[in-house]
Parts: structure tokens; C-alpha cells; sequence
């Protein structure tokens, strides 16, 4: 059920905080909610699936730590599994090369790990907090015993090894082994596409998330953005902040900023965020034009700048985009009444005016188009 030859070798590549826009997510948002949710019960249970050598389950015991310093009473489970041996031997170890800090600030890994010669060594309150096991996620039957009722799995860069149809038979298998309302995470396009049943998307600005039914079946699914607001929250600080609801536009200019960090996935999966508040916005079709070109998907590059003319007729850029799209396929006449139809709309605008998004006046633009 793995991929074929052309699928990408499985790596047990991780490190701590991987994704910081998830942890955020994680540490501001869905376990302060969890917590809250289990406080009367006082029982926790994690699961990092496809932990590889233990940073992503640790990474979750330390925002335990942080968000619950004082858990006398509860019950708290956080497992790590993974079918490769000899990770899960690393990962009971805690003991970790400088490279798996890479995206860790030099205060919380000293505020959690010693130095020993070229190691660090974690904390033993934190490494006694996880739990190791191994595991096959496509062979295994996953059903009571430990694997249950879980209030959140994190399953991240582990589907993008698996055949589609395995990825939809793990995926149903995760959301059987949620309690009502738990979570699911995944990296951020592996799920796209299949629908799993049980589960809900609910949007973030930081990603996707997967919950199982809803504890509250009337509310909405939310589209919170998180907004660290102090220095404190931005290093490693827990704080609950009140969830906003980005619009369409705010959704937009992440989606550009990160799109200009090369991080071109995500930036499609917010776009479609901000199409899902704001359906007629041009500028997100005139944003998955350009993504989708980066793809090679010149085809589906000028469906979206048609799209993107529908609902902009006065778009300049992206008359300009369709011309390129026309010369690249030797369609020359479309390409040439592209720019004349950009041409006219730039001699119809002020001399001084800007045209978006290049950094030229409508009066340059018309020179350099008459050329
Ligand atoms: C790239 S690592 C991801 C580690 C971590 N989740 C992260 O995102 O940083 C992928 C892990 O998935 C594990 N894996 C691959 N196929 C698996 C399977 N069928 N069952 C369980 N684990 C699997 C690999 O052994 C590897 O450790």
C-alpha cells in the first residue's frame, strides 16, 4: 500500500516545534481548549502517530508542561508510535544533536534539555511524560486498548509515504480512535481531497484541522486567526487569546506573505480560505493563477486568470499573465489581444496611478506596452 517508485523515500526527517504555524496553533488554541474540556475529568490523551525519533510527542509534552504546570491528579497520556525500531530506540533515549533545535529558541531548550559533550539530554520529568510504542499504521487494527479516545492526534508528514487509498484507510482509522470533538492534524495538504468520515474540517489561518463530530453541534465551524500579541506569547508562553475571524482580504495578504516566503502549499490552502469567506475576490483567483503557474499547471493558470478577468475586468496583471500564458502556447493572436485590452484599460487610468502588483505607474505601463 505504499507508493510506488516515483513516491518520496520514507525519512524519519523531524525536529522539535516542527511548523511553528501548528504549534501556535496547538499551544494558543486546541489544547487550552482540550484542557478546559477535560478539566473535570482530568484525563488527557495525545498521540503523536509516525513520532520518528521523538521530537513532535515531546514537543506536545512540553506545551503540556507549559499550559498545565500543575496536574497533580491527572491522568495524561502522551504516546508516540512508529514503525521504525530503531527511531523509537532514539526517541525512549531523549537525547537529541543541535540540528533537531533548528526551530526551537536557545531558552526553551535550555529551559528542557542539558548539555552533555554534542547532545542535549531532556528533561526526565518530560521524557518520563511520553510514552513509546510500535506500530503499523496500514497493517494495524486500530481499536480500544490504548489507541482510543483520544482528544488529539498529530499525524504530520507521515501520509505523503502512503497510496491514496491507504491514506484513506488510516485516516478513518485515526478519526475511529478520537473522542467526540478530538482532533486530528495532519500536515497540510495530506488530507486534501479525501473526505473522511466523522471528521469536520475547521480553518485556521495556521492550517487545517480535523475534529471529530462536534461537542457544541450547533456552532459554526470557526475560522480563528491567532494573533501572539506580546513577546511573551511570541517565545513560548501559554495565553488564550480571543479568536478572530479574518476576513477575506487579511486571509489574502497572509496568503501573499507567504507565498513570498516560498511556502507555496500553504499558501494555496489559505488562499482557499479566503476564497471560502470571500468567493468573488479576484485577487485570490489571481493568486492560485500564479501558484498554479509555479506548479507547471498552465492550464489551470488560465482557467483562474479567466476568473480572474470575470470578476476584474480592469485587472491589468492579469491580461498581462494571460498574454505570457498565450505566447508560452504559440497562441499569438490571444496573446497580443491580451495586451491590447491591457493597454486600453492603462490609457483609460491616470497617468500616476499604480498598477498592481508591479511597482509601475499606468503611464510607464502604456510605454513599455506600445514598445
Ligand atoms: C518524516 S517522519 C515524520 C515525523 C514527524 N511526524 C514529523 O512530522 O516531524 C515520517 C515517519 O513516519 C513513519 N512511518 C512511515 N510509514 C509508517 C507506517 N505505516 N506506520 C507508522 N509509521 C510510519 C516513518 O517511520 C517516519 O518515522
Amino acid at each position: 500500500m505504499m507508493k510506488n517508485d516515483t513516491a518520496p523515500r520514507v525519512t524519519g526527517e523531524t525536529y522539535f516545534f516542527r511548523d511553528h504555524g501548528q504549534f501556535d496553533l496547538l499551544r494558543l488554541c486546541l489544547l487550552p481548549e482540550l484542557i478546559k474540556r477535560r478539566r473535570g475529568a482530568k484525563m488527557l490523551r495525545l498521540w503523536s502517530a509516525g513520532c520518528s525519533s521523538g521530537e513532535e510527542a515531546y514537543s506536545l509534552a512540553m506545551l503540556v508542561d507549559m499550559l498545565l504546570p500543575k496536574r497533580d491528579g491527572w491522568d495524561i497520556l502522551i504516546l508516540g508510535s512508529d514503525i521504525d525500531q530503531t527511531a523509537l530506540e532514539k526517541a525512549r533515549r531523549g537525547r537529541y544533536g543541535q540540528w533537531s533545535f533548528r526551530m526551537v529558541s536557545p531558552s526553551l531548550q535550555q529551559q528542557y534539555f542539558k548539555r552533555q559533550g554534542d547532545e542535549w539530554v531532556l528533561d526526565e520529568r518530560i521524557r518520563r511524560m511520553v510514552t513509546f510504542r510500535a506500530g503499523d499504521l496500514i497493517g494495524e487494527v486500530i481499536s480500544g486498548g490504548e489507541l482510543r479516545d483520544m482528544d488529539l492526534i498529530v499525524c504530520r508528514n507521515v501520509f505523503i509515504y502512503f497510496a491514496a487509498d491507504a491514506v484513506a484507510a488510516v485516516a478513518e482509522k485515526l478519526a475511529g480512535a478520537l473522542s467526540e470533538g478530538g482532533y486530528l492534524m495532519t500536515g497540510h495538504t495530506e488530507l486534501i481531497g479525501h473526505r473522511v468520515p466523522n471528521l469536520q474540517c475547521r480553518l485556521f489561518v495556521e492550517g487545517v484541522v480535523h475534529q471529530r463530530g462536534s461537542p457544541r453541534p450547533a456552532a459554526p465551524s470557526p475560522l480563528i486567526r491567532i494573533t501572539p500579541s506580546s513577546p511573551a506569547v511570541a517565545q513560548h508562553m501559554p495565553c488564550l487569546l480571543p479568536p478572530v475571524i479574518p476576513t477575506g482580504e487579511e486571509l489574502l495578504a497572509t496568503a501573499r506573505e507567504v507565498a513570498d516566503r516560498g511556502e507555496y502549499d500553504q499558501a494555496e490552502q489559505i488562499c482557499h480560505q479566503a476564497l471560502a469567506v470571500a468567493p468573488l475576490a479576484a485577487g485570490s483567483h489571481f493568486l492560485l493563477a500564479q501558484l498554479a503557474q509555479l506548479r507547471g499547471d498552465f492550464k489551470r493558470a488560465e482557467e483562474l486568470l479567466d476568473k480572474t478577468l470575470y470578476l476584474d475586468p480592469g485587472c491589468v496583471a492579469a491580461y498581462l499573465e494571460l498574454a505570457a500564458l498565450c505566447e508560452r502556447a504559440e497562441n499569438l493572436p490571444r496573446a497580443q489581444s491580451m495586451r491590447r485590452a491591457a493597454l486600453d484599460i492603462v490609457r483609460a487610468l491616470p497617468g500616476d496611478a499604480a498598477i498592481e502588483p508591479y511597482e509601475t505607474t499606468a503611464a510607464e505601463m502604456a510605454q513599455w506596452l506600445v514598445r
